[in-house]
């Protein structure tokens, strides 16, 4: 395997904002919310959405796992205020990114899988929703960026001629597949099955769960790629 030392600007320090102690201390709470935002998230969807009771049970389980636990976890390993895997080499986070990425990978089609499998015993029409039709634009922006992290995994092997723009296309595909991702979530709390679930004020607080991991992502991965010039004011 060939190894990664993909440069990857600590946030906020192309804008010199590292000077300011009260953006490092927010940025600081920030993260810690976003990860708890994610964990707790997915600990409440598995939780109402009954594991074992149907098939569609794992529908929800497998997807809030992989979108909102896995690709958050594995994207904010790589923020400069760390993360609950307390790994300074960067091969050791590189190596971790992957693994998450593939259990997303993993969980997605699961969870389709179980999802599909319930439409078609119940025989309802399939991607008659905009969370379906989102969720399908979700997968396939998943299954470009996993292309590009093998391209980067393996470069000479898949006959890559520029590795700095492919960093660029992996990071933004990334965000792009993200942001999709949040808002399929978001789509999953108009559907019939999760108002009839969850409703009155708790319905709102889920309504924001998923935006403030997503902010703190966007931030970090918008911050890592832009131009490294300090503020010399
Ligand atoms: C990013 C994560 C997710 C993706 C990519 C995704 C994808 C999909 C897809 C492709 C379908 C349509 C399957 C078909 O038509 O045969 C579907 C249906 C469904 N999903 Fe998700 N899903 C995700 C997260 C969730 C979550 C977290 C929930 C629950 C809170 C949920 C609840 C549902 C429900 C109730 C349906 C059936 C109604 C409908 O078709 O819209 N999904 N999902």
């Amino acid at each position: 395997m060939v190894r990664l030392d993909v440069e990857y600007s600590p946030v906020g320090e192309g804008l010199g904002m590292r000077e300011f102690w009260v953006y490092v201390w927010l940025r600081r709470v920030a993260v810690i919310a976003a990860h708890v935002t994610a964990l707790g998230l997915t600990v409440l969807l598995s939780v109402l959405s009954r594991p074992g009771t149907s098939l569609f049970s794992w529908h929800p389980l497998c997807m809030s796992v992989g979108f909102c636990l896995c690709m958050t976890e594995g994207i904010l390993l790589f923020s400069a205020e760390g993360s609950p895997f307390c790994f300074k080499s960067r091969n050791a986070k590189v190596r971790l990114h992957w693994l998450l990425q593939a259990l997303v990978l993993l969980t997605a089609i699961t969870g389709v899988a179980f999802m599909v499998a319930s439409k078609n015993v119940s025989e309802h029409a399939h991607l008659a929703t905009w969370h379906s039709l989102l969720g399908t634009g979700t997968l396939a922006a998943t299954a470009l960026q996993a292309g590009c992290g093998a391209c980067l995994l393996f470069p000479k092997l898949l006959g890559v001629s520029s590795l700095q723009r492919l960093k660029l296309y992996h990071g933004t595909c990334g965000l792009v597949a993200y942001l999709l991702s949040t808002v399929t979530v978001t789509a999953a709390m108009f559907t019939e099955w999760f108002k009839a679930t969850v409703s009155g004020a708790a319905w709102y607080v889920f309504l924001l769960l998923p935006l403030f991991p997503a902010l703190v992502v966007m931030n970090q991965i918008t911050n890592a790629y832009l131009p490294k010039k300090k503020i010399t004011t």
